[in-house]
Formats: structure tokens, C-alpha cells, sequence
């Protein structure tokens, strides 16, 4: 048996140490000794991030429900789904109107159940918070709150009429759901002592769809008061006024992102006074290339997460509800929502083939889980934003990515906090072209002008490059294992690899329908070079175990991943005459 850590373990606990003191914006870490619970947190330090579960480096291989699956008789059709994908966490809604059915009387029955069940299941929860806003609405919210519209106000457009998405300027609205949100929390202090519910989303995807703010009396007179002082400081302005002076045409969408932001950071504070759990915030993403008028105003799209972090500081998270299936544009949001003040966390993603492939560049970007929308047997398909139906063959492609890290999720989640790590997906669209979802796909014209061209120059559209410091990886799609030929991708297209740097010569490789070339970089001056060892093998407890070493065919072609999961540790090597 081998230790891979063996050379770095000592400075790894005594840099998790360091780091976790030193992060001071977490004030709940309170790692007194190994016996005890401590409660699950984000840490921050040079700009990436690790979300700490059991005082340990976690990642999320996630899965989440269809929407009405948060009652007790639904989570039969839940668990078999979620085992069969191999996830270790399940995030699933917990609705205002469930708990609160009548003002002032709570019952968390459900979740006595989901607790006890997702123990037994070996899962941890994420629990999302439906209240005020799921996806614009407030059909989540009781009865007495969403049919008494004069003391529960909804947006109202600039012709007078009015919309069915809450005002974020409604006081009571506030003050209500802040209530129920504590009696979620206090529910969860008192009856998940060992934290089963790892983090909480606060509301589900906010913003209005239909106009850009709320243009009530109420919310005009707000609206032609000054800008808060914090804003115009957090984005260092040169100027002061009301909100069509400071911000011009873009006034009505900031001030509506404002307040919404406002009223979930005031939830947000509220709830972790009770208990401190990581929270996030999900959004209606936006096209990032073609972003139109027609998205959820207000909510943190890309053009906004500024104002946002400003506004809701103690939201730990933003995070992208992905259902564009084209690689630009998911490399692109995965950039966007990967930030020094915002780990990335894909909280949903379309639950069909093509969609699953980005969990490598999810977790190139040094993002902490990955969670498909509708992975369940409850009988709903979102069909053209997911799959179809969700059967074995739906879930096949989720489930053997989770396969292959679920053996050393913490190993990876402590090397991506901790040093250089790097994921792709198979960058070539194979995806037959179907309705249109928000300008999602390729078009036309750029599949013809691939497939007119030969072989060869054809190859750099299934190619990457890696910089990975003193050495450099290519990464190639669909060609043999033996011999040159060119790549010419998968169909469809479904690879994706890994790398995490163990020392400057040393790597974990991982990938699946993939080939994976190491070659010196031009730091390297030695003239000669060669890939001194490859051992696979796998992780147990975190801890290597060899399985064999791959020579001759195995490395002479470089490393060719196929659909079985192999785990690899490279070593290069570079020598002089
Ligand atoms: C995004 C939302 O957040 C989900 O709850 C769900 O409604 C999907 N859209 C569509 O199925």
C-alpha cells in the first residue's frame, strides 16, 4: 500500500489549520477537537474555496428532486434514484405553504421524515426554501399570503396592472417569510444535531419576469429617493443621486436586483442566527452572449452579482441553474459564477446527456458539487430543458461520474482548495439540433463549417491544452487507443478528464472517453523527456491504494481513457544527456 499523500500530509492539516483560523468572515468555525460536530461552513483563502462537511473537505455529487416531491409519500420515488446515481446529497424543497398552512402554526412533519430517510440512505440534504419567489411566483407561499394582495403586495407594471411575483419592498411579505424561515432553522438547531441538512437555498430562482421593477406608488417613491450610500461605495462610484441618475437605463433592473438582494440577505441573517448553515441563493441565469430583456429581472444574473454581493453579503453563494446545453455558453456561466467571493456550486442542471459531461469543467473551475435537476422516479420530465423520461439510460452518465469521484471526493475537494486542479468537458457539440432554448445551441452555420473540413483540421475542435506549469496535457476526443489517428470526438459528446497537480513533476488523471498526452512546457530545459511511471489504483479512506503500473501500449499512445473509471498518478520526468 501507498501513501500518495505521504510527502505532503503534514503540511496539508497544518495548512487546513491555518487556513481555517484565518477565516475570520466564518465566524461559526468552531473546530474545538476531532469528537466534535462541528457545524458545515465555507472557507475562503486565496481565492478559491472548500465547503467543509464533518470538518472535512466536501464535494457535492448532487442530485435535485422535481418540484412537488416534498411530502412524505413522494421520497419512495427519490431514493432509488438518487442510489442509483451514486449522489451523496440530495437537494430538495421544503415549501412556506406546507409548513405554514394557517398563520403562526407550524408543522415540519415532512421533514421528520426526509431527516430520518436521508440518514438511512447514507445522504446528506440541501433544503430549498420555496416561499416568497420559486421562479417569479409566490405559488409556494400559503393561502393567507398569496390571495391577500393588499397586505402581501405583487409588483405592478408601469401600466397599473399587476403580476404574480411578490414586491421586494412589501414589509409584512418580508417580515412573514423571515418568521417561518426561523422556525425552519430552529427546527433544524433542534432536531438535526449532526447536520443531515448541509446548507440551505433561500427562495428558489427570484426575480419577476415581465418588467424590471415594481413600479407601485410605493415603490416609485422609493425608487426617486438617493441611492444607498453602501452601493455606491461597494462599487467605488464617483457619484451620488437617485437611481436613474447614478444608474441610468439601467436603473429599474438595479434597484429591483437591490431589494430583492436586501430581502434575502435579511432572511439569510436571520436564519443563521438561529443556526448557522451555508446558504445559497439560485439563479435564473441569463443568456451570457445574447442576454435580450426577457429573463428574471432582479434576480443575481451575471450583469448583477456585483450589486448582489454588496447587498446580501452573508449569502455564501450565488449559484447558476444551468439549462443551456452548448459548451460556450456553460464554460462561459461556469466562469462567470466561479469567483474569489463566490465558490461555484452548480445547484441545478439539465438531467439529459449532453449536460453531464460539464461536471469536469464544473470541477476545473474548482467548483464544490454539481447537482442535475429531476433525477427522480416522481413522474415529471422538463423535456426540452432535461431529459425526456428519466430512466437507467438517463441516468447512466450522471451515475458514472459520480462513480468515479465518489471513492475520493474529500481527496479531490482538498486538492482543489488546496492546490492547482483542472477539469474539461468534451468541448464539441454532437447534440441533434432541437427547440431552441434561450439561443442555447450552435448554430447551423457553425456545424456546417466544421463538418466541411478534413480530419486533421478538423482536430482542434476535439482538442484542449493544458498549462499545467512545468508540463503541459493534451486532451483529445474520440480517436483509438493505439496509434495517431486525429480525434474526431465522441458521439455523442461525452468526455471529459481531470488533473490535480500532486507535486510540480506528479499528477492525479483522471477522464473518461479520452486520451490525455503529457509534454514538457518551455520551462523545462532538459532536452530529453519521458513519463517516468503511471500507477493506477484507488482511493480508500483517503488513502492510495496501487493496483498496477501501465507501460508499453498503455503510455506509448498516451493515456486512453475509456467508459471504465481509471484513476491515475503520473509522474514526468525530464533528463539531460
Ligand atoms: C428551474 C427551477 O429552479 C426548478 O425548480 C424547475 O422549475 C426548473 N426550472 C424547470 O423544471
Amino acid at each position: 500500500m501507498y501513501h500518495l499523500f505521504s510527502k505532503i500530509t503534514v503540511p496539508i492539516c497544518a495548512f487546513i489549520i491555518v487556513t481555517i483560523s484565518a477565516c475570520a468572515v466564518n465566524s461559526n468555525v468552531k473546530i474545538l477537537n476531532d469528537n466534535k460536530i462541528t457545524l458545515p461552513t465555507i472557507v475562503s483563502k486565496n481565492g478559491k474555496h472548500a465547503f467543509l462537511v464533518d470538518n472535512k473537505p466536501y464535494l457535492i455529487l448532487g442530485t435535485q428532486t422535481n418540484n412537488s416531491a416534498n411530502y412524505p409519500g413522494a421520497l419512495k420515488d427519490v431514493w432509488p434514484a438518487v442510489k442509483k446515481t451514486y449522489a451523496n446529497t440530495l437537494s430538495i424543497p421544503i415549501a412556506w405553504e406546507q409548513v405554514e398552512p394557517v398563520e403562526g402554526k407550524f408543522d415540519f412533519s415532512f421533514l421528520d421524515s426526509l431527516i430520518k430517510q436521508a440518514q438511512e440512505n447514507d445522504v446528506r440534504l440541501t433544503l430549498l426554501w420555496f416561499a416568497t419567489w420559486k421562479n417569479n411566483a409566490p405559488h409556494y407561499a400559503p393561502s393567507w399570503v398569496k390571495l391577500d394582495n393588499k397586505r402581501f403586495p405583487r409588483v405592478m407594471k408601469k401600466d397599473g396592472s399587476l403580476l404574480n411575483s411578490m414586491s421586494p419592498l412589501g414589509e409584512n411579505t418580508l417580515a412573514a417569510d423571515k418568521k417561518a424561515f426561523i422556525e425552519l432553522m430552529r427546527y433544524l438547531k433542534v432536531n438535526d444535531p449532526t447536520h443531515t441538512v448541509i446548507m440551505v437555498q433561500v427562495e428558489n430562482e427570484v426575480g419577476t419576469y415581465g418588467s424590471k421593477r415594481d413600479f407601485s406608488p410605493l415603490a416609485q417613491k422609493v425608487f426617486e429617493q438617493l441611492v444607498p450610500q453602501a452601493l455606491i461605495n461597494g462599487l467605488a462610484l464617483d457619484k451620488t443621486g437617485n437611481w436613474s441618475e447614478v444608474f441610468g437605463d439601467n436603473a429599474d433592473e438595479y434597484f429591483h436586483a437591490w431589494y430583492i438582494a436586501r430581502f434575502c440577505q435579511e432572511i439569510t441573517v436571520a436564519g443563521k442566527a438561529i443556526k448557522n448553515l451555508p446558504i445559497n441563493v439560485n439563479v435564473a441565469l441569463r443568456n451570457p452572449f445574447f442576454p435580450g430583456d426577457g429573463y428574471s429581472m432582479g434576480g443575481p444574473t451575471d450583469n448583477v452579482i456585483d450589486l448582489w454581493k454588496i447587498a446580501a453579503p452573508d449569502v455564501d453563494m450565488i449559484t447558476p441553474d444551468i439549462y443551456f446545453r452548448d459548451h460556450k455558453t456553460v464554460s462561459k456561466v461556469l466562469e462567470l459564477y466561479s469567483r474569489a467571493d463566490n465558490p461555484l456550486f452548480v445547484s441545478e442542471i439539465g438531467n439529459d446527456q449532453p449536460y453531464s459531461r460539464y461536471f469536469f469543467s464544473t470541477l476545473g473551475q474548482q467548483g464544490i458539487g454539481f447537482s442535475p435537476f429531476g433525477l427522480d422516479y416522481t413522474d415529471y420530465y422538463n423535456y426540452p430543458l432535461g431529459a425526456k423520461k428519466v430512466d437507467d439510460e438517463t441516468i447512466a452518465p450522471f451515475a458514472e461520474n459520480y462513480k468515479l469521484l465518489k471513492p475520493m471526493a474529500d481527496v479531490w475537494a482538498k486538492l482543489s482548495f488546496e492546490g492547482e486542479v483542472w477539469g474539461v468537458s468534451e468541448p464539441f457539440d454532437t447534440q441533434q439540433s432541437q427547440k431552441k432554448v434561450w439561443n442555447a445551441q450552435a448554430t447551423q452555420a457553425e456545424k456546417d463549417s466544421y463538418a466541411e473540413n478534413s480530419a486533421k483540421e478538423n482536430a482542434h475542435h476535439y482538442t484542449q491544452k493544458l498549462d499545467l506549469g512545468l508540463w503541459d496535457a493534451e486532451v483529445t476526443y474520440g480517436r483509438p487507443m493505439f496509434w495517431i489517428d486525429p480525434p474526431v470526438g465522441n458521439t455523442p459528446s461525452s468526455g471529459g478528464a481531470l488533473i490535480a497537480k500532486l507535486s510540480e513533476n506528479e499528477f492525479l488523471v483522471t477522464a473518461y472517453r479520452a486520451r490525455i498526452t503529457f509534454s514538457p512546457s518551455n520551462e523545462i530545459t532538459a532536452p530529453y523527456h519521458m513519463v517516468e511511471r503511471v500507477e493506477e489504483g484507488h482511493f480508500e479512506n483517503g488513502k492510495w491504494i496501487f493496483e498496477r503500473v501501465w507501460n508499453g501500449d498503455q503510455t506509448d499512445w498516451g493515456l486512453n481513457f475509456t467508459s471504465r473509471p481509471h484513476v491515475l498518478k503520473v509522474t514526468m520526468a525530464a533528463y539531460h544527456p
